[in-house]
């Protein structure tokens, strides 16, 4: 293992979906590992693109000055792999490429802010012999292992606030009011924006939904005299049909292998692309069985851009200067995680290729339910 030799050189890069708070964790790590000349950071433009066409630059102070508060990432970021790399039409290995240019910018370790996709490259990187640490962001706050990521706060508070908005322009109308949220995978911010912001019914991924279920719930509000209805749904959220379909595929997988797999991986994707993120499909059938005039929202990208908030700068700055103090004790492979009031290093090979789903019975799915809010199930 190398060592780290003082004032040696550390690389950061952003890569994923943008997320609030990228910008207050690499201020975080900067400034620190200013504060006492311990490492000079260089900052990768454009997530492992950056790395792997060595576009950089030096986050000297000036740069890390008045961005706090400031939505996005200074960095940039992309969705590509070093694995998979598109070039010029296909996709190119260029793992050698990226841990050349680590070498050339005389790196004793590369910090990776990232969601899951991001672990698992960097995962990748460090079994190739690069120095990683990687810290969670993602406003899903999907990642295993975390308490929670960064970026997620201010997602929830932006989907909340859109679903108070609703309330009254679906109250006034007397309609059902569908707002997507995103989530692909798991519900975490469908479910904590619909439980604050009082939505009726609820879908989640993790729930699958029949539309009959859903409709009852809304019918019996009407007969409560309740004449609208806010439905928040994760924009991955599935129907009982669609989640079966996919289950028994699943099943196949377990023992498939090679080819065989691929193509049972393909199969599932088709089904994910028919079944999930069907919101307005699912609002025309809740309106055809219900006879309520019925409108959808999708917030979408709405939900990351923007100032983070309070909290979820406070924690992308814990994050940022705990990586430095990791990185001082040579701490490498590891993912940045949050415990309570303190981070603590998570292995990265425990958390890699988990998903953080909602558990059936958190307190907030129990919360809801016990205010009759309806899940469709
Ligand atoms: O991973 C964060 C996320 O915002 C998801 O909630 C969403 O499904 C996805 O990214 C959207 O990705 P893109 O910005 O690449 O369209």
């Amino acid at each position: 293992m190398k060592k780290i030799k003082r004032s040696g050189h550390i690389g950061i890069l952003t890569s994923g979906g943008d997320t609030p708070g990228l910008n207050a964790a690499i201020r975080g790590l900067g400034k620190s590992a200013a504060s006492d000349g311990s490492f000079q950071v260089i900052g990768f433009r454009d997530g492992f693109r950056g790395l792997m066409e060595n576009r950089s630059e030096r986050l000297d102070n000036k740069m890390l000055s008045g961005i706090l508060t400031l939505g996005g990432t200074i960095l940039g970021t992309s969705r590509d792999k070093p694995h998979k790399m598109p070039m010029g039409g296909k996709y190119v290995d260029m793992t050698d490429v990226i841990a050349e240019n680590y070498e050339k910018n005389h790196l004793d370790a590369l910090v990776c802010l990232g969601g899951g996709g991001t672990l698992k490259n960097a995962y990748r990187l460090s079994q190739k012999g690069l120095n990683i640490i990687t810290l969670p962001k993602t406003i899903d706050n999907d990642i295993m292992g975390t308490d929670v990521t960064f970026g997620f706060d201010t997602a929830l508070g932006i989907a909340t606030d859109a679903i108070d908005r609703l309330h009254s322009t679906a109250s006034s109308h007397h309609r059902i009011i569908i707002v997507e949220i995103m989530g692909h995978r798991v519900g975490w911010l469908a479910l904590g924006a619909g439980l604050a912001g009082g939505a009726d019914a609820i879908l989640l991924p993790e729930i699958p939904y029949t539309i009959d279920k859903l409709a009852d719930s809304i019918l019996e509000r009407v007969s409560r005299g309740k004449r609208f209805s806010i439905v928040a749904v994760a924009e991955g959220a599935i129907n009982r049909e669609g989640a079966n379909k996919i289950k028994a595929i699943e099943k196949k997988m377990e023992a498939a292998e090679g080819e065989q797999r691929s193509a049972f991986k393909e199969q599932i994707k088709q089904l994910d692309n028919e079944y999930r993120g069907s919101t307005i499909k699912m609002a025309d059938e809740l309106q055809k069985i219900t006879g309520l005039e019925t409108r959808v929202t999708i917030l979408g990208h709405l939900q990351r851009g923007g100032t983070p908030s309070a909290a979820d700068r406070l924690l992308a700055t814990r994050l940022g200067t705990s990586a430095i103090e990791y990185l001082k004790k040579e701490q490498y492979g590891i993912m940045v995680a949050v415990d309570g009031e303190r981070t603590k290093p998570v292995p990265m090979e425990e958390v890699v290729g988990k998903i953080n789903y909602v558990p059936p019975d958190h307190p907030w799915i129990i919360s809801a339910r016990n205010l009759e809010t309806s899940f469709g199930d």
